[in-house]
């Protein structure tokens, strides 16, 4: 290269030379960037001057002020680089570059004008200010767009100066120089495929200038094209339905599931948001977004309200772009409500003989749970006559299953659980109470099979001798007993000229006074009868025992006590001591003690002769007779009852003590003396009698009177709990606790038609006067000490008993 550089030299000298021979001037021409000391020309030679010349005329180079390039060398005479010369900097664009300067000589002054041009080399690539761009284009831009760019500065010239640009890759972009009206070109970048920053955020081209010397050189620079986003793209969702499920009851905040949309726009164009576009009303209540597409539960949730809901939503960004979707929400059930009962109809009574089945209540069930959490079942208490049954679906009525009794149970609580098949399960019950209305199915029942009462004789009519007592286990009006005295005859009289008993209270009641000695008992059925209807009824037998009473003396039958004749038992003389004299015989018509008869002597003309068997009435002596003795002898002897008070009779035993009749005749005759006397006697006894009977029976009617005030008193204490002691008659007291009397009375009634012979023909056995009485049956002992209260009067003394 040195030599090719040099070969040009020469050959510029060599023209320069000639060109300056032309012009009286010399003038070289040389490339710029010579090295220094290379020659420019052989100054001397072209202006004819010789070297030595030079030196002696001090030949040296003026240059003004300007930086002297260019040397002289006075020893040859030659012109050489004495700096590097660069064009570019001389000149800049000028052209043609050329140095002037001056050949100054002295003695005599000659000034020579020198001109060197420079000419140009490629010594300069293209160069850019920077080394790289950056360039923010918006993806939206259209095809066409333009984008200026720096130019690249070559300081060259001519061919060496820039020449044209190239931009690479050249996909999107190419390059257009604009030729302006100065020459310089303008460098722009057209847009010619639109970008897409989703595909291609960064795109690099590499611009490069190049000039047209020989090398070529070029120089670039990096463009970074940022594209910039526009919001071409919506958001999309990444489902068209999304399916959710929820269970009712969750809590507000839960989050039901997560939408998502993606917008392929970057920054605020790519930011999405999300709404619910329903309008259903009501639902935008129910449920919100969140900014992160969280599905979010925002009030209660009821599945018995809404099972599923439909949702739009939208996905919106910040340009507007949006995008829709669905979100289908299942709501699922819980056992949350409790079964409802409804009574439809329920009847407060059933009728006791309903028949099996009869409907007494019909009602609804309901649970608005789904499944299991809503299937139903209902039941009723166990152990009571009804069951349940389903009719339909939901219904349920309640029957009868068996026989009513309202006297077993007249309510029954009948409670109906109602309850679903949810874990857990949830029920619900109420309660139906139920009466059993009264069928007038009893018949009053007596409160004994049979009753026994005792009444002593001689009562008051009107009496009343005891209580029969019968109850009806059924209700109100068929509860309600009435006594009737059902018809019988008693010895052909009607049963109730006897007794009456009271409608209401079951009072037996004695109409007439009761004679022991007609009648000692009776009885009659007295029938219960409820207020039904019909009525049912029931009866029971009462036996009615009558008591003996003192009211009878006993009656002497023999010896017969005659007015007129005179009747004498003769003792002959020669009797021993115990002779039989005679046996007084009497009876009472009156029982028991009443009629147990003991004899006395009472007065005896010589009372050392004779005794009475105090059992038997037999009249024996207790001496030997003698002569001494009087014929006519008289014995009056008393005969007593056992009762109380006791009553007597007396009787007079007239006896001869005689070996023959005609001395007791002619003894005899005194007797009616005596009979006289005896008249006398009479008369004033029945005065003394009367007179006693009239202030007895005054009293009486005093006594009567006050104690009837006293019982009237005492009807109205009737129910006082006043303890009455119980009065037993002082020999029927059972000292052996064993209700046996402990005393048994044999009495015999002896009745002889013979006064010699004591036989009996006629007795009683003891056992018939045997009162049994039952010590444990307290119940009778109370009703004993009750009717005692009523009853114990001493007038009407009256012992009820029973026999067990
Ligand atoms: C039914 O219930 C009522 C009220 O709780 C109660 O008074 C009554 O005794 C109950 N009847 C039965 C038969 O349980
Ligand atoms: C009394 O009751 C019995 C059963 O206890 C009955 O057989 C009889 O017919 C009844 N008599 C009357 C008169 O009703």
């Amino acid at each position: 290269m040195p030599g090719r550089t040099m070969g040009r030299q020469v050959l510029l000298f060599l023209s320069a030379l000639c060109l300056s021979r032309v012009l009286g001037q010399v003038s070289y021409t040389i490339p710029e960037e010579m090295a220094k000391g290379s020659l420019v020309g052989n100054i001397a030679q072209d202006l004819g001057l010789d070297v030595k010349r030079l030196q002696a005329r001090k030949a040296r180079i003026h240059t003004g002020d300007s930086t002297e390039y260019i040397q002289l060398s006075r020893e040859n005479g030659l012109l050489v680089i004495k700096d590097k010369i660069d064009r570019e900097a001389l000149c800049g664009q000028t052209t043609p570059c050329a140095l002037h300067f001056q050949i100054a000589l002295e003695s005599p002054i000659e000034i020579f004008p020198v001109t060197i041009e420079i000419t140009d080399i490629n010594d300069n690539a293209p160069t850019f200010q920077k080394d790289e761009k950056k360039i923010e284009i918006s993806e939206s831009a259209v095809i066409g767009s333009k984008f200026v760019l720096e130019k690249a500065i070559d300081p060259d010239i001519g061919l060496n100066g820039l020449q044209t640009y190239t931009l690479k890759p050249s996909d999107h972009f190419k390059i257009r120089l604009h030729s302006q009206s100065d020459g310089v070109k303008k460098v722009e970048m057209i847009l010619q495929k639109p970008l897409d920053r989703e595909k291609e955020e960064f795109v690099s081209l590499l611009l490069t200038a190049v000039d047209g010397g020989e090398p070529q050189r070029s120089g670039t620079m990096q463009i970074h094209i940022t594209v910039l986003d526009a919001n071409d793209n919506s958001p999309v969702f990444s489902k068209s339905i999304y399916k959710a499920s929820v269970k009712e009851n969750s809590l507000t905040g839960t989050v039901i599931t997560k939408v998502s949309a993606s917008d392929a726009d970057k920054g605020s164009n790519g930011e999405v948001s999300y709404i619910i576009s329903n309008s259903i009303l009501g639902t935008t209540q129910l449920f919100r977004i969140t900014e992160d597409g969280d599905l979010v539960l925002n009030g209660p949730i009821d599945y018995e309200k809404a099972r599923n809901y439909e949702i739009d939503i939208e996905a919106v960004d910040r340009g507007g772009l949006s995008d829709s979707s669905k979100v289908i929400i299942d709501v699922g059930d819980v056992n949350d409500n409790v079964p409802v009962i409804n009574m439809i109809s329920s009847s407060n009574s059933v009728i006791e003989d309903a028949i099996s089945n009869t409907v007494v209540a019909v009602m609804s069930v309901n649970d608005p749970d789904s499944e299991e959490n809503g299937r139903v079942r209902c039941v009723i208490g166990r152990n009571i006559p009804f069951e349940i049954k389903s009719t339909s679906s939901n219904f349920y009525s309640i029957v009868t299953d068996d026989d009513l009794d309202r006297e077993g149970a007249s309510e029954y609580n009948i409670t109906v659980t109602c309850s679903d098949e949810g874990v857990p399960s949830l029920s619900s019950s109420v309660t139906l109470t139920l009466q059993i209305s009264d069928v007038n199915d009893n018949a009053p029942v007596f409160e004994r099979s049979s009753y026994e009462a005792y009444i002593v004789e001689n009562n008051t009519p009107g009496l009343s001798i005891f209580t029969v007592k019968a109850t009806d286990a059924d209700w109100n009006q068929n509860a309600r007993v009435s006594y009737i005295l059902e018809d019988s005859s008693v010895n052909g009289v009607p049963v109730s000229s006897y007794v009456s008993v009271s409608a209401d209270g079951g009072v037996i009641h004695a109409v007439r006074s009761f004679d022991y000695e007609q009648i000692k008992d009776f009885q009659f059925r007295v029938k219960a009868q409820d207020g039904g209807s019909p009525p049912l009824s029931s009866n029971v037998t009462v036996k009615i025992l009558i008591q003996d009473q003192n009211d009878n003396p006993p009656q002497v039958l023999y010896p017969v006590q005659t007015g007129g004749s005179m009747v004498a038992e003769m003792v002959p003389r020669s009797a021993d001591v115990g002779y039989l004299v005679t046996k007084v015989v009497a009876v009472d018509v009156d029982s028991g003690q009443n009629a147990w008869l003991s004899y006395k002597l009472q007065k005896a003309t010589d009372r050392a002769l004779f005794e009475v068997g105090l059992q038997n009435g037999e009249i024996r002596t207790i001496r030997q007779v003698t002569d001494k003795d009087a014929v006519k002898q008289r014995l009056s002897v008393i005969v007593e009852d056992n009762g109380q008070p006791s009553r007597s009779a007396t009787v007079i035993v007239n006896v001869a003590v005689a070996d023959s009749f005609p001395e007791v005749l002619s003894e005899f005759t005194d007797f009616t003396h005596d009979k006289e006397y005896n008249d006398n006697l009479t008369f004033y006894l029945v005065l003394a009698l009367a007179v006693v009977s009239f202030l007895f029976i005054t009293c009486l009617v005093v006594i009567i009177s006050v104690k009837v005030y006293r019982w009237r008193q005492s009807r109205i204490l009737y129910h006082s709990n006043l303890p009455v002691i119980p009065y037993y008659p002082p020999r029927y007291s059972d000292t052996l606790g064993t209700g046996t009397l402990q005393h048994v009375y044999n009495y015999e009634v002896c009745r002889t038609t013979d006064s010699r012979k004591s036989d009996c023909k006629f007795g009683r056995a003891g056992s018939q006067n045997v009162l049994i009485m039952e010590p444990g049956s307290t119940g009778t002992m109370q009703r004993m000490q009750s009717e005692k209260s009523i009853l114990d009067e001493p007038d009407s003394p009256l012992e009820v008993s029973k026999v067990a």
